[in-house]
Parts: structure tokens; sequence; C-alpha cells
């Protein structure tokens, strides 16, 4: 009687052992941030993440930056259906970056400061959706079968931490407007994230939205400013540093197709500006951004360089407004330590990248 309990016993551990663990791996509890794209970048990060066997991806956060936040929110519900993630909840957050009136004094702005070598200034360019509703049905010509949660992200992300105190790794592949609001609204909250892990900044090269900043920086340099100073336990930064080292080809975009198969959000990744400009021309090149804060949470042994610095970003509007800054000594007094990842396996990159496992869409 006494062994068949201990049997028992000893099976529904197992059970649970395994039901939360992946080949006796803990799962790496996510929360994205994002200025939500389809496909290429952001859209295809949720979506690494989300088929990543060692991964939970808690949720999915949005706001305003590559697009309104009306459309990334749009985009994230679209893509977590067709992966049939449904059970994956998107939180709607900022629709404006902290400064005011960033949006209608843009092109003045632009003027004052200046272009860099990339062209893209998604919202502070783009017609504003009446609403995220509004934006699916004018995209997709349908109604969604999911719908954001009742709660502001920025509640979203309060919420989320405090029930997992220590275990979430903020993955902010966008502006810093819900992050920073967070912090300052709950700063109980700081010590309680795992890490964030950030694209953004351009420390040692010129920034690509303009000659000193990088765009989701850039975007919301205030909110930016407040969230590198937070003393987080861990701050990783994936900046242009990395991002720009890390070229994407034709033969790649061939590679991941393979990958995907007939995962349903083929189409969209063929119909992206990506994929429409690699299908035109075999030698376009493009760069892949956010996809790697996802492939360096999955897996971290990736990283084969990095540098320990303290950070800040330049909030005072003027040429530089949006720059990453690094300080390896001396540090202006309020900034808080991170370690810049200058250098990846790219040949491993790009094999997790198109590794059908991670394609096969909803989790079995
Ligand atoms: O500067 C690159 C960043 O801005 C990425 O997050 C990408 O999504 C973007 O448009
Ligand atoms: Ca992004």
């Amino acid at each position: 009687m006494q062994k068949n309990i201990t049997a028992l016993l000893l099976c529904i551990l197992l059970f649970a052992y395994s039901t939360s663990s992946h080949a006796g791996q803990t799962k790496e509890k996510v929360l994205l941030d994002s200025d939500m794209t389809e496909a290429f970048d952001d859209g295809i990060a949720m979506l690494l993440l989300a088929g990543a066997p060692n991964v939970e991806l808690l949720g999915v956060t949005t706001l305003s930056g590559n697009s309104w936040v009306e459309t990334g929110t749009a985009c994230a519900l679209r893509q977590l259906e067709e992966g049939g993630y449904t059970d994956i909840p998107v939180a709607k957050g900022l629709e404006y970056p902290l400064r005011p009136n960033r949006h209608d004094l843009f092109t003045l702005e632009r003027k004052f400061v200046g272009r860099g070598h990339d062209y893209w200034v998604g919202s502070l360019d783009l017609k504003e959706p009446a609403s995220w509703q509004a934006a699916y049905k004018a995209v997709y010509g349908q109604n969604p079968t999911m719908k954001p949660v009742d709660r502001h992200a920025v509640q979203f992300i309060i919420d989320t931490v405090r029930a997992n105190p220590g275990e979430v790794t903020i993955a902010a592949i966008g502006p810093l407007g819900n992050l920073a609001l967070a912090v300052r609204m709950a700063p109980d909250i700081v010590p309680l994230i795992k890490r964030v892990v950030y694209m953004g900044g351009a420390f040692f090269q010129q920034g690509n939205v303009t000659p000193a900043a990088e765009f989701n920086w850039y975007f919301d340099p205030e909110a930016a400013r407040i969230a590198v100073r937070s003393p987080f336990r861990e701050q990783l930064v994936l900046g242009l540093d990395l991002c720009e080292k890390v070229i994407f080809r034709a033969e790649h975009y061939d590679r991941f197709l393979k990958a995907i198969g007939d995962h349903p959000v083929r189409k969209m990744v063929r119909a992206s500006f990506a994929g429409q400009s690699f299908e035109k021309d075999p030698n376009f090149t493009f760069f892949i951004w956010d996809v790697l804060v996802s492939a360096v949470i999955i897996d971290p042994s990736l990283i084969t360089e990095s540098v320990e610095c303290f950070i800040d970003v330049n909030d005072q509007m003027g040429l530089s407004y949006g720059q990453g800054l690094a300080y390896p000594v001396e540090p202006p007094l309020g900034t808080q330590k991170a370690r810049i990842v200058t250098a990846v396996d790219t040949e491993r990159f790009w094999n997790l990248l198109c590794d059908p496992g991670y394609w096969k869409g909803k989790k079995q």
C-alpha cells in the first residue's frame, strides 16, 4: 500500500514537472512589448516566441511606433489568430509618445534634425485609424475572432510582473512608453522583473532614423530614458551596433519560407515589404532587428560578443534627440548598467529562425 502511494505521488510529480518544462528545462516567461507589424520584423519576433517550446509567452502589449497602436493591435491579433495562439492575451497601450504634439510637429522636427539612412518613420508619418476594429476590418476585410483584453497595456505589464515575481523577461521591441509608465505607476515592479531585453539605440555607430538616433528610442526619448534609468536586475540591449551587422538576404528568405511551409502567416510574409522586395530583387537586403531579441531569449548562447556599460538616452530636443549613450566609466548620476550585445553567431541564428520546429503553429 505504502509503495503504491509513493509510486502514485512520483507519477503526479513527474507529470507536473513535464507539463511545466520542456525537455527538463523551465520555460522562460516572456512579455512582449511591441509596435507590432505584420511579419518582418515584430510579427515574426512574436510568432517565434509563441512557437518556441522553451518559452511561455505571457502576453503581447502594443503601442504606437512602427504603426499606430490601433493597427499594431489588429496585426497582433490577426497573426495570433492565424497561428492558432488565441490563448495569448493582447493588451492595447500608448497611442502617443510622452512629449506632447510629436506627431503634429514631426514635419518641422524632421527639417530641424535631418534624416538618417532609413526612410521609415512609422506612425509619425501615417494617418491614424479610428479604432483597432476599424484597422482590422480595413486590412483583413473581416471581423476579428480575438479581441484585446479589457485592461490597458501599462496595467497589464504591472499585473503580469506582480503575478510572476522575479520570472518575467520583458522583450521591449518598440518604443518604451508602456514600460516607462508601468515603472512610474508601480515602482515596486522594477526589482520584480527578471530582465529587460531591448531592441533599441545605436551606441557605437550612426542611427537609422536620424544620424544620431535609432527609431525605437527616437520615437519616445523621454520614455526610453525613464526605462533604461530604472534599476532593473538586468538589461540586455540589442541596438543597431548588432542589428545592422546581421544582414537578411534572399538565401535566408528562401530558407525561411521553406521552414514555415504552409504556416498560415506565409501569405503575410510574402506580402510584407521584405517579402515583396526579395521576390522582385534577389540582391535585396534587409535587417531583422526585433527577431534577434526573440532569438537570444530562446537561446542566449547565440551571443558571442557584448560590452558592459552604463547607458542613457538623450532626451534634450536637438540634433541628437533620442541618441543612445554608453559610458564604460564615470557614468552620469542615475544611469544603470546594461550589456550591449555587439555580435551573435549568425549561422546559428539563421539555423534557429529557419528551424521548422518553431513554425508548426499552435503548440501541442
Ligand atoms: O530601428 C529598428 C526598430 O524600428 C525595430 O524595432 C523595427 O521594428 C523598427 O521599425
Ligand atoms: Ca519593433
